[in-house]
């Protein structure tokens, strides 16, 4: 029997957190012979709400799940977490951009950073999934100490399937059969969905993605409807996106652990490197290959033409000056 992996998530009673805690216990997140601890944290006024999420995942009588603990603070919540998914946050509401959270959401996240430096495994994985994502990850970076910063990273993935989706349906195809599409920058309106190095399989046969639809297409509808889908989502539902948002949640932390599979190439927001020229310490999207093991490499020397070169420091620039608005906090 493996060692239960402990999992510590913020939010847990929230829109996206209802649907994040019964996948992870059913183990399509970290694998279906891996047992797992889920550490639920929540406001101290949402506690009674994630008291009954547990009373549920009791319910479901998980064969994984080997301990559910429920916490409202994480100095607690976070303790010898081998995971933590930093959920909990504020959504957007009508008119706002993700950025116009910053000043709301990103205090939380130097509390959060200070608790996981202190508290967690030493060598604990961090996903930011509340908005704005990047920034709020290099806040909570900032605090580390201890723990290794560039494990803290943010989640670009849901941008990723929806560009995924959106080509599976063009094509009439299942979205496994779409590949190595990826986002380039910020969890905004200037991520930049990249097909340069995607393929699909159509009728037997491998085609780059460019050869499959139309360049007007892929210029014009494609684009703005990944960039621009989750605002289109809060217009349909009136609350920002939940499933879709868990099912992305786990498939970063699950191809992170396990590998994507095929070594096909994923969007994680990682501190940058200095790849592609991004300022160093940025959170920012990169085509990343993860082979298992909690290891990720970002994938280097793509050729970068100039229209996407403007594209790219569009997000840079932003990204930078969401880390001016918040400099207090680093
Ligand atoms: P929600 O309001 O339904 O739930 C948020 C939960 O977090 C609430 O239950 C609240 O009590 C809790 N919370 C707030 N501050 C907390 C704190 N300091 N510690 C612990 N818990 C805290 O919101 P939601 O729809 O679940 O969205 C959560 C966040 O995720 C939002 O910021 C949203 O914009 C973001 N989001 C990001 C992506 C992405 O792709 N990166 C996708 C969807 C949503
Ligand atoms: C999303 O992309 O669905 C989330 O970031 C929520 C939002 O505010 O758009």
């Amino acid at each position: 029997m493996k060692k239960p992996i402990r999992v510590a998530i913020t939010g847990a009673a929230g829109n996206i957190g209802y649907s994040l805690a019964f996948p992870i216990a059913a183990g399509d997140m970290l694998g279906k012979d891996q047992p797992v601890i889920l550490q639920l944290v929540e406001l101290p006024m949402a506690i009674q709400g994630l008291h009954g999420v547990a009373m549920e995942l009791d319910d479901c009588a998980y064969p994984l799940l080997h301990g559910i603990e429920v916490a409202d603070n994480a100095a607690q919540g976070f303790k010898d977490a081998d995971v933590v998914m930093l959920v909990g946050a504020k959504p957007r509401g009508p008119g706002q951009t993700r950025a116009d959270l910053i000043r709301e959401n990103g205090p939380i996240f130097t509390g959060q950073g200070d608790a996981i430096d202190q508290n967690a495994a030493e060598d604990v994985k961090v996903i930011v999934v509340g908005n704005p994502c990047n920034t709020n990850a290099l806040i909570a970076a900032s605090r580390a100490k201890r723990t290794n910063k560039a494990n803290f990273t943010a989640m670009t993935r849901l941008d990723q399937n929806r560009a995924t989706g959106q080509l599976a349906k063009k094509l009439g195809i299942a979205p496994a059969a779409v590949k190595d599409v990826f986002i380039w920058g910020n969890h905004s309106d200037t991520m930049v969905p990249d097909f340069s190095l995607g393929y699909v399989h159509i009728n037997g046969e491998k085609k780059p993605v460019s050869a499959a639809v139309p360049a007007e297409w892929l210029a014009g509808d494609f684009d703005k409807t990944v960039r621009t889908r989750g605002k289109a989502i809060i217009d349909a539902r009136g609350k920002s996106s939940a499933a879709s948002a868990a099912q992305a949640a786990i498939d970063h932390i699950h191809d992170w652990f396990l590998g994507s599979g095929d070594n096909s190439v994923v969007s994680m927001a990682v501190p940058s490197d200095g790849s592609y020229g991004i300022p160093e310490g940025l959170v920012y999207s990169f085509p990343v290959r993860v082979t298992g093991g909690w290891k990720y490499e970002i994938v280097t020397g793509l050729p970068i033409d100039a229209a996407m070169q403007v594209r790219i420091d569009g997000s840079t620039k932003e990204l930078l000056a969401e880390r001016e608005a918040v400099k207090d906090l680093l």
